[in-house]
């Protein structure tokens, strides 16, 4: 495990404070939490619209959500965060942006993934640099988990995709040999790293963090295929 050599830069450098919200922003439109979503599932009602949904587990600062958001208007984007201070500040980032194709709800993903989503519901998921809990005991908390697994292959609908880059060799490693073993997603599909044109260019702010401190990206990418 990289603790043996270099420490991961999330490590080392804990997380820096977070920039303070405007709290003139109205943020109604583009927060909830997880108490608010429609119950039973509808994305419709949620997002005013029919068109592919995809969600972003862990969502953090909110960079990937604004990115995509802004890069692909047809579809729309649910990040899912757990903490609420950074569900807040990703929110705000969206109302800044102006993206209406992009909400954060403040919740646990694992049970919004086990108790809300319907079958072939979302076309893709996301889940870049989850938490990576290094003591064994604590593994359990990992989100790539068995259960997750399965709920993430059963929310996507044929050709949806599952995208995992972490930093985290050993993570990256057992949650592969867990997929492989656990469902029938078609992968690790390769993913190439781009370089990045400007100061934010980066998947998620986690990905600028790591690749600036020269730290290695493991990316991967699956697919569900008809059985
Ligand atoms: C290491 S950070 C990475 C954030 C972002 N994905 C990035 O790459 O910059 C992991 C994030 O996942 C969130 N998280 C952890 N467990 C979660 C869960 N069960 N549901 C939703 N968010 C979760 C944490 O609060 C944290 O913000």
């Amino acid at each position: 495990m990289e603790r043996a050599g270099r420490l991961p830069y999330n490590v080392v450098m804990g997380r820096r404070a977070l920039r303070k919200v405007n709290p003139k922003l109205d943020l109604s439109r583009h927060l909830m939490t997880q108490d608010e979503l429609p119950q039973p599932w509808d994305a419709v009602e949620l997002f005013g619209r029919r068109a592919p949904l995809e969600i972003e587990v862990g969502t953090g600062k909110g960079l990937f959500m604004a990115g995509a958001g802004r890069a692909r208007r047809d579809r729309d984007f649910l990040g899912i965060e757990v903490a609420g201070r950074y569900a807040r500040f990703a929110a705000a980032r969206l109302v800044v942006g102006e993206l209406d194709n992009a909400r954060i709800v403040h919740g646990d993903a694992l049970r919004i993934f086990g108790q809300l989503l319907p079958d072939a519901s979302i076309a893709a998921v996301h889940v870049y640099f989850p938490d990576p809990w290094w003591k064994k005991r604590h593994h359990k908390r990992r989100v790539m988990n068995e259960r997750f697994v399965k709920d993430v292959e059963r929310v996507l609908p044929i050709e949806g995709r599952l995208h995992f880059w972490t930093d985290v060799g050993e993570y990256f490693q057992l949650s592969l040999d867990l997929i492989a073993r656990c469902t029938s997603l078609v992968g690790p599909l390769e993913v190439a790293e781009r370089s990045a044109e400007h100061d934010l260019d980066y998947r998620t702010h986690f990905e600028r963090r790591v690749r600036l401190s020269g730290g290695p990206v493991f990316r991967a990418e699956f697919r569900k295929a008809a059985r």
